[in-house]
Formats: structure tokens, sequence, C-alpha cells
């Protein structure tokens, strides 16, 4: 196993504190010969897929169920059934796992919510620190989950570009970087939802993933490829990514033809937690619509809050991020005959206020 810089395509030997190429982007795992061997439940089913092979944090992350939609023909991944409501968690138990056996007694992130609770919570279970950045305007809920799985919260004035920026300066002080988008363990934990998906229907026609980094697309999209290099499936998901229209820079480097997503200067929309200005997985996501022939689509504001509705009308509460799948599968052109999986990324109860 090693890593490898999607940009310039050196590789890298894994090495303690070392998280990003010499070029600045971030790298991701790969294996020499992967061999499918699913033994066990959740994530650590896929551990001969995975690059810790070590002592595992678990809080039985994972294994999340598959619903069939009544109204429409879609099924819906519920995500928001992890331990803390998130599919971050499938990451969480790989990075910090890895974490402890690096020898790390501090575990930082920058979060819009979900993340800063997820590693929070996983550090509380294997007895080492968490510090978590959070921007203005994160919920309350989530607010609440960080404090109360005990990690120091760090509340900064800004955007989650501004967090980002605090969060460098406490890696430089020697604690482990856990986040999504910088660290490459975080899209092997979250690519098991793309064997899970390949598991229970085979492989999807369409995947709508909601998009922030970029790191849940191409991670689900990782998933895909290795299972083709495994001889699983024949041919890739369509990888349909969504951003809000208010805040899109890779849907707007998508629109363009751009192998990267330029900066926005200003983001507002109530899918907070897919509120990114600068999102570092950009390239990797663009990759995997362009080689999947999927797209990148924007939905409004009241297609987010109409879809927080039509998804509680099938019995399943979403977050607005996560509710973007549904308002991304309405505009998107579809078959009768094609299976398409949404991605439930988040728990409604994290962000209750737009249903309200
Ligand atoms: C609920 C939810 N959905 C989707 C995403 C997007 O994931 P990514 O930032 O990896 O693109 C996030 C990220 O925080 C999230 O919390
Ligand atoms: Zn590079």
């Amino acid at each position: 196993m090693h890593l490898v810089c999607p940009r310039c395509r050196k590789k890298h030997k894994p090495k303690k504190g070392k998280y990003l190429c010499d070029c600045g982007s971030a790298l991701l795992v790969e294996y020499k010969k992967l061999k499918w061997k699913p033994d066990g439940k959740g994530v650590w089913r896929y551990q001969s897929c995975l690059p810790h092979k070590g002592r595992h944090y678990s809080l039985e992350e994972g294994g999340t169920p598959l619903v069939k939609g009544l109204d429409r023909k879609a099924y819906y991944k519920l995500e928001g059934d992890n331990p803390t409501g998130s599919f971050k968690d499938r990451g969480t138990s790989v990075v910090v796992s890895r974490a402890v056996a690096e020898g790390f007694k501090v575990v930082s992130t920058a979060s819009t919510g979900n993340m800063g609770a997820s590693v929070a919570a996983y550090a509380a279970y294997a007895n080492i620190k968490s510090r978590v950045f959070v921007p203005t305007d994160t919920p309350t809920n989530k607010l609440s989950q960080i404090i109360a799985y005990d990690a120091e919260l760090v509340r900064v004035r800004g955007s989650y570009h501004d967090a980002v920026e605090r969060l460098w300066n406490d890696i430089v002080r020697g604690s482990y970087l856990a986040m999504t988008g910088l660290n490459p363990y975080y899209i092997e934990g979250e690519k098991t939802i793309g064997y899970e998906l390949y598991e229970d229907m085979g492989a999807p026609d369409k995947i709508i993933v909601p998009m922030g980094t970029g790191g849940l697309i191409t991670a689900i999209h990782k998933a895909f490829v290795e299972l083709k290099q495994m001889k699983k499936v024949r041919k890739l998901p369509e990888m349909i990514g969504v951003q809000p229209k208010n805040c899109a820079p890779i849907a707007a480097a998508w629109k363009e033809g751009l192998d990267r997503a330029e900066r926005m200067t200003k983001c507002s929309t109530i899918a907070s937690a897919i509120m990114v200005k600068t999102p570092f997985n950009d390239l990797t996501a663009l990759n995997a619509m362009r080689e999947s022939k999927g797209e990148a689509v924007t939905v409004s504001e009241a297609a987010i809050k109409k879809a927080v509705r039509g998804l509680g009308k099938e019995g399943i509460f979403a977050e607005p991020a996560a509710a973007t799948t549904l308002a991304g599968y309405e505009k998107i052109d579809k078959k009768k005959s094609d299976k398409i999986a949404l991605i439930i990324s988040g728990s409604g109860l994290k962000d209750p206020s737009a249903a309200l």
C-alpha cells in the first residue's frame, strides 16, 4: 500500500505527520493488489480492502440500511443511522485507529459540524483528546454533540475556510489531522458505502451524492473502481454530484469543463454541512463524475426545503445537505429502468430547522 497524488502522480510511502503531496494536493491510498474478502459487519467487514490492519476503534459504524422508496424508483442509503448520525463515522473509525497506532494523543479537525461530532466521539472512545474548529452558523445540535463527546470546541468567527486555517496552526504544533479532504484514510473508510451498495443491490446505474469538499463522491467512486479492478462489477455507476446553487464551486468547474474548482468568495445555504468555498477534493470529485460519465447538478434553496419534506413523506428525516440528493434526483434525466441510489448522508435531527 502507498499514497499517490492525483495531481502530479507522485507516489509516497506513508510517513508520520505527512498528509499532503509536495505539490500541495490531497493524496489517495493505492493498493498493489486488492482482495475481496468481506467478513463480519460494518466498515471493518472490508478490512482486506482497508489500509489499517492493527487494533481498530469501532462504534459499530457502517452496515446502514438501504431502503427502497415508495413514491420514486430510488434507493435511499441511510447514513444518518451511523453512531453519530452521519457517514463521517466510517472514515473516522479508520482515521482515529491510525492516529492511535502512530502514537498521537490529540486529534484535530475543522468541521461544519458532522465531522467534528464524529471525531469527538471516536477520540473519546479511543481515550485520546480531540479539538474541533467550527465556523459561525454551525447548527446548535451539532455543537451540543461535540461538547457532549468531551471535545475541546473552538468557535472560529468566519467561514469553514477560516476554521481550516486555524486548524493548520494546531497541526503544526503536533496534533493529528483528522479531516476528510486532507487525510487520505478518511476516503478509505467512506468508500465502504460503495461496497455496501454493491453487496445490497449490485452496481446502481446512478449514485447521487451531496458534495462539500468532494471527498464523499471521490470515496464512493473509488469503491467501484476497486470493485471493477477486482472483477466484481463490469461498469462504473454514473456519479451525480449535487451542490446548492448558492455554494457550488465544484459544479461551476464542471460546467466550465475545468479540472479544478475556483474559490468562491460568498456562500450561503441552508445545507450548512456542504457550505464549502474551497473544496480540497475538487480534482478527484470532478474526475469521479467524468470517468463514470456522470454529472454535477445544482439545486435551489427552495428545492432543498421541498426535498426535506419529500423525504419526510417517505418516512425519512434528512438534514438539508443530505436532502439535496432528492432535489438532484428530481432534476436529472433518467430512464424508467435505472437503479438509482441516493446517499442520505446525515440525520435530520442534526439540523432540524429546515423542516420547520
Ligand atoms: C451531511 C453531509 N453530507 C455531505 C457532505 C459532503 O461530503 P464531502 O465534504 O466529503 O464532499 C458532508 C460533509 O460534511 C455532510 O456533513
Ligand atoms: Zn502531487
